[in-house]
């Protein structure tokens, strides 16, 4: 649901990170970490994991992932091989244009991957133990959406595709506004490419740090297009995000009685039928069983 960026430089917000019961920390070595600390980004979220790794630092249930530099700062390699050894749950991979990018960066991460610190050898391609999340933050990226969310089907570390508003409006030369409409083509292709291939789809950052409302109206909207969860850029912004992700008791409530109803008419052999006055059918009832499913991920309800 929430993914937290964290700058990759600065051990206290990391902590504060681990401690905040977040989903994801995406500790960062790109945009969040300026240009003289990239060196110190690197050291600094390497030692983070190897303490979460000894039990020096707690995470908690909290997923660890580092966000590398984009391939045209020539930095990304040295990140990868900074940070792999001490075994991140994932990668974050910004600006991707292509599914060459997708492509190299699978390359590097099977080559500089340590086997014996994080268990995934050369033979263990097919269940790589270290994901691999692709932002998508150009036009050309947006253009690209099918053969890079395509990729999901020959690189199985790849679990999810974020939509990076600010990168991508400021590649159009678009004017940001409160409505969004220079944005909603991205925002709507993103999800639709992610989830034709299998992939999670994460939703942008929100910048106004004090506006809890926008940031649970925004949020709201995102799963309602179809998006699994949202990044977040300040630990305030956590509980308005995990929330909107996460369903209501109504919404349980209301989509196991679809279940139960759905249960019932089909030992009758009835495919469709009505339920407070409005038809029920497939469609009707996959959604109802994805509200259980995020609800089951939540830890809501056992089985
Ligand atoms: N991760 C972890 N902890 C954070 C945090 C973050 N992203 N943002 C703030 N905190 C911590 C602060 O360290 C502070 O704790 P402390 O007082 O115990 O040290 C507390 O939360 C309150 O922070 P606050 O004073 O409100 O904010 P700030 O001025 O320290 O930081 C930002 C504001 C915007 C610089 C900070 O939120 C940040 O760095 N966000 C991430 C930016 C980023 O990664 N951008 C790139 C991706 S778009
Ligand atoms: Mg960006």
């Amino acid at each position: 649901r929430a993914f937290l960026f964290v700058p990759g430089d600065d051990r206290r917000k990391i902590e504060k990170g681990a401690a905040s019961g977040v989903d994801s920390a995406i500790m960062d070595c790109e945009d969040g970490v300026a240009a003289s600390r990239k060196a110190e980004a690197r050291v600094t979220i390497a030692s983070a994991l190897t303490d979460a790794a000894n039990g020096a630092l707690d995470f908690g249930r909290t997923e660890k992932l580092v966000r590398v530099n984009a391939f045209n700062t020539g930095m990304t390699a040295d990140d990868l091989a900074a940070v792999l050894p001490a075994s991140p749950d994932g990668i974050v991979l910004p600006k991707v244009e292509s599914a060459d990018d997708l492509q190299r960066i699978d390359e590097l991460m099977r080559l500089s991957v340590r086997a014996p610190l994080n268990g995934e050898t050369a033979g263990d391609d097919a269940r790589p133990s270290i994901a691999l999340i692709a932002i998508i933050e150009s036009a050309r990226g947006i253009m690209n959406l099918r053969e890079i969310a395509a990729c999901a089907e020959s690189i199985p570390r790849l679990q999810a595709l974020v939509f990076g508003a600010e990168d991508f409006a400021g590649d159009l030369g678009a004017i940001r506004t409160p409505a969004g409409h220079e944005i909603a083509y991205g925002r709507a292709a993103l999800v639709v490419s992610a989830k034709a291939y299998g992939l999670q789809a994460v939703d942008m950052v929100y910048l106004k740090l004090d506006d809890a409302d926008g940031l649970s109206a925004e949020s709201r909207t995102a799963r309602e297009l179809g998006y699994t969860g949202k990044m977040a850029i300040h630990p305030k912004q956590i509980a308005p995000i995990q929330a909107a992700f996460t369903p209501t008791t109504a919404e349980i409530a209301a989509a196991l009685r679809l279940i139960d109803a759905f249960d019932g008419y089909q030992a009758e052999g009835k495919g469709a039928f009505q339920l407070d006055g409005k038809m029920v059918d497939m469609p009707i009832i996959r959604a109802a069983r994805a509200v259980m499913a995020s609800a089951r991920a939540a830890g809501l309800i056992d089985s």
